[in-house]
């Protein structure tokens, strides 16, 4: 029997981890790295395409009133201004004059002074100047002059291309309000003060969707809204306990909402924010008919009358939720003469789903494998092949990247055609005939329960 280690994993066991396996390394990391960038490495590309794959699946193509959208990052500088991001999307920042190091004003007890780290900045020996405000979005030059006409923002957030694309959107796919429409893609925020690996970036992926509603039912889907993404990731076996939803205070909402809640996960580092499910009222919609003249209403042909939908908006980061994954599988198991560490994902979240293992590399086992293992991948399955080393070995470095089950080829497979299948979490084994392979393996993944 293993006994769970309880306690919260440390962020650098998961930081060495993810280097360690190829799942998240530091951007530029030859030349030092460039201000809490990342880059994803063949499992954290695969673990980050599940988790879209899966956030998709469930807001789009399970769901007949949801629809897709991909729109550009670079829009019509315009379109920040009357979002509110030119004016608004601002942190207060105090600058110390001393070592001039620039913090959040309203953050100051959670900083320290580069100078003497057991200081608060201003508790120092440094003097700090008066808050000003520092805008979070990345500024370009669009064309070949860079003048004052010229300049572009990055994106701060997906949700505006959604609003600017209402009336395409909804005429070309005749849909009527409640409807919604979904986005995952790159969003950019010059953020002061990044931190906790991937969990606070400058360059993150965002899932969002704009849930356009009659206004007298926005109570209604804001409920829905708020349940459906807290199960959405105990669905996929984040723990409960670890999960919870909060709403904002008015002094936290932002300018754009009336009632804003977050799905919050309690990290080694304290319970931060997974994802925010926001009222947003008709403000953008509002906002940019009022700027562009172009009314972004519904006109509903029965009544013959036109309104401006209200907007729930659920918002998260895809790297916030792959890390969130991360954290909430992993595990440090005391077994009788080792410590096992494995990661317990939701089989439709690990990035390989099953190994593949010839037990020697002699009596036709390796090609054996081999056929098997090409036909699980025809089959969709992600399939990892390994023949190097002792079987015990291979079982552990999979359950070290979450592989929740293995499949291995002895002699028994040479003569009746049986394989052993190993499950991750209970490591117990199972004999399966070839031909009854790819149906066990479906049923396992359909039935997977967070032990
Ligand atoms: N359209 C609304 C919006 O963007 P937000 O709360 O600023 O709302 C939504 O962002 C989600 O995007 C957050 O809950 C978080 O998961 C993710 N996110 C925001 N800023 C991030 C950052 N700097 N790094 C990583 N993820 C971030």
């Amino acid at each position: 029997m293993s006994k769970q280690k309880q306690a919260a994993p440390l962020m650098e066991t998961i930081v060495s981890l993810c280097k360690r396996r190829g799942f998240i390394f530091q951007a530029s990391e030859i030349y030092g790295g460039i201000g809490n960038t990342y880059d994803y490495g063949p499992l954290g590309v695969e673990l980050k395409r599940r988790v879209k794959e899966a956030w998709w699946s469930r807001t789009v193509t399970e769901r007949a009133d949801v629809v897709g959208l991909d729109s550009a990052i670079l829009q019509n500088p315009k379109v920040w201004e009357v979002s509110g991001h030119v004016g608004g999307f601002t942190d207060p920042m105090v600058d110390c004059k001393t070592c001039k190091g620039r913090f959040r004003a309203d953050k100051l007890e959670d900083a320290r002074c580069p100078e003497k780290p057991s200081k608060i900045p201003g508790e120092c020996h440094g003097e700090l100047t008066e808050p000003r405000s520092f805008n979070l979005m990345f500024k370009t030059n669009v064309g070949p002059v860079e003048d004052s006409g010229s300049i572009a923002y990055l994106r701060p957030e997906t949700a505006q291309g959604i609003f600017l694309n209402f009336l395409n959107v909804q005429q070309s796919a005749r849909l009527k309000p409640p409807f919604g429409i979904a986005q995952i893609g790159k969003s950019f925020r010059n953020e002061i003060t990044p931190g906790n690996f991937v969990f606070r970036t400058r360059e993150f992926e965002q899932a969002e969707m704009e849930f356009f509603v009659p206004p007298a039912e926005n109570d209604k889907w804001y409920d829905f809204w708020r349940n459906e993404r807290f199960r959405w990731y105990s669905d996929l076996g984040i723990r409960e306990e670890k999960l919870r939803l909060r709403d904002h205070d008015a002094d936290e909402l932002s300018h754009y909402s009336n009632a804003t809640c977050d799905v919050e996960y309690e990290y080694p580092f304290g319970w931060g924010e997974l994802e925010g499910i926001a009222c947003r009222t008709d403000f953008d919609l509002k906002r940019h008919s009022e700027a562009s003249g172009t009314r972004l209403e519904y006109f509903d042909p029965q009544t013959k009358e036109h309104y401006m939908p209200y907007v729930i908006e659920p918002a998260g980061g895809i790297d916030r939720m792959a890390l969130t994954f991360l954290i909430d599988a992993y595990d440090e198991e005391e077994l009788e003469k080792e410590t096992r560490t494995v990661l317990h994902f939701h089989p439709e979240i690990a990035p390989t789903t099953v190994g593949v293992f010839p037990l020697v590399k002699k009596d036709g086992m390796p090609e054996k494998a081999q056929e098997i293992a090409k036909e699980l991948r025809r089959a969709r399955f992600s399939t990892f092949y390994d023949e190097k080393a002792a079987i015990g070995r291979r079982y552990r470095r999979q359950d070290e990247v979450g592989t929740p089950y293995c499949v291995t080829i002895d002699g028994d497979t040479m003569a009746e055609d049986v394989v052993t299948v190993r499950d991750r979490d209970s490591m117990e084994q199972e004999r399966v005939p070839v031909a009854e392979l790819r149906g066990w393996l479906d049923e396992a993944v359909r039935n997977w329960k967070r032990g």
